[in-house]
């Protein structure tokens, strides 16, 4: 472990050089936020701005966090998720100067004592997935958001479901804006992004064939959708589980079979948990497994698979495969647990591939921008959630397409006013 007292601690300072080369390789994917990279280097907006980041420490997201230090911000970060960080990457930043706190593997404990280092900058923003930075300031280091920070943004539908509901108790302290809600973020990265990168983790842990297997999808939101529909595209058969109906019943028309999980339960051979709340897959799920089930979960949260549970029921365990836990039960079949039941494309992969993070990212970029430029006219927004302004997802989309060669239609006068026009109908 490498530290440096107050400025960073991370598994291995010499894998400094293997993370550059990721991270070039991120940039060269990602050129809507190149561009603003491009464009704010020059006016540096963020000067005189410290940001805590609590993010998966990725290769995008080193080009997000160097974007910002172009821009002039002073940042400090920890990774959102103890099984996610990728060391090389973590590395490379420390040793460019930013204050890093992030190594692969870290325990619960550790994992908040790295978000407590990131608050010793005294931040005035925070950036946020999954609300873990947000929840401490609140609950252990309220003076934070008394004293120094204007505002913050938040990556995740789970993290702004929480933050809403804070908001709605009247108990957030600063303004957050739900970067998760823009249409350039969910409409791409949950459904495309989670689609591919839980696939991709899944295999890297397995190595199984996925045609002709029953793929048993917990969840049909954003993510739940991408993921079964790459599923299918591989030849799997895949069944959905819901407990919300035009959610069940979009599942239905995309063709997959609905059921409720004891069913499902019965005869799914991979099990994949993307719902966001917990005890999804419990000790009587378990029990009816057939011999050789994979369970795995793309959720923020390591609650949605109740492991607790599988080990009451569990004879012996071993790992058969890096993020391949065998349980073998008291009754003798065995159950493969990927990546601890935590994030299975993150810890099992890369995440989502660098384009669409292209996006996402891009977003943060321009909300916490929109933060800082309210602040030097003395502006804040009120203390709840915001949605991002829709001419930023549009902007976003325009450049996106621009970049890859795409050019569209735009409207003439004529049809803007006939979409107006509430005259005539027939
Ligand atoms: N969340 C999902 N994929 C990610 C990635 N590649 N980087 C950062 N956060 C992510």
């Amino acid at each position: 472990m490498d530290h440096k007292e107050g400025k960073y601690k991370v598994a291995d300072l010499r894998l400094a050089d293997a993370g550059s080369t990721l991270i070039e390789w991120a940039e060269s994917r990602m050129p809507v936020l190149m561009a603003l990279r491009r464009k704010y280097e020059k006016t540096k907006p963020f000067k005189g701005y410290r940001i805590a980041g609590c993010l998966h420490v990725t290769k995008e997201t080193a080009v997000l966090i160097k974007t910002f230090v172009a821009a002039g911000a002073q940042v400090s970060w920890s990774g959102c998720n103890p099984l996610s960080t990728n060391d090389a990457v973590a590395a490379t930043l420390a040793h460019e100067g930013i204050s890093m706190f992030a190594w692969h593997g870290l325990s619960v404990k550790e994992f908040y004592w790295c978000i407590e280092q990131t608050l010793n900058i005294k931040p005035n923003l925070t950036l946020d997935d999954g609300a873990d930075l947000i929840f401490t300031i609140h609950n252990r280091f309220p003076e934070l958001a008394d004293k120094y920070v204007i505002g913050g943004t938040e990556e995740t539908t789970t993290g702004v479901h929480r933050l809403r509901a804070m908001a709605a108790d009247g108990a957030l302290k600063y303004p957050v804006i739900a970067v998760n809600d823009a249409e350039t973020k969910w409409d791409f990265d949950n459904v495309y992004g989670t689609g591919q990168s839980t696939l991709d983790g899944i295999l890297r842990a397995t190595s199984v064939l996925l045609a002709g297997k029953n793929i048993v999808v917990a969840g049909f939101g954003h993510c739940g959708r991408g993921v079964a529909t790459r599923a299918k595209g591989l030849g799997a058969n895949v069944i959905v589980t819901e407990v919300k109906p035009t959610a069940a019943l979009k599942a239905t028309l995309e063709g997959h079979r609905v059921m409720r999980m004891d069913d499902a339960a019965k005869i799914g051979d991979i099990f994949i948990t993307a719902t966001g709340v917990k005890d999804v897959i419990v000790s009587r799920h378990f029990a009816s497994m057939k011999d050789g089930s994979i369970v795995c979960n793309t959720g923020h949260y390591d609650c949605e698979v109740n492991l607790a549970e599988l080990g009451k029921l569990t004879r012996s365990k071993r790992e058969v495969r890096p993020n391949n836990e065998e349980y073998t039960m008291k009754d003798g079949r065995r159950i493969y647990v990927l990546a601890q039941g935590r994030l299975v494309n993150l810890a099992a992969a890369e995440g989502h591939p660098s384009e669409v993070m292209d996006m996402s990212f891009a977003n943060q970029f321009m909300s916490q921008l929109r933060i800082v430029e309210l602040h030097r006219k003395g502006k804040m927004l009120e203390k709840t959630v915001h949605d991002i302004p829709p001419a930023q997802d549009q902007e976003i989309g325009r450049v996106k397409l621009s970049t890859q060669g795409f050019k569209i239609d735009k409207l003439t006068k004529d049809q803007e006013r006939y979409m107006n026009d509430y005259s005539a109908g027939t």
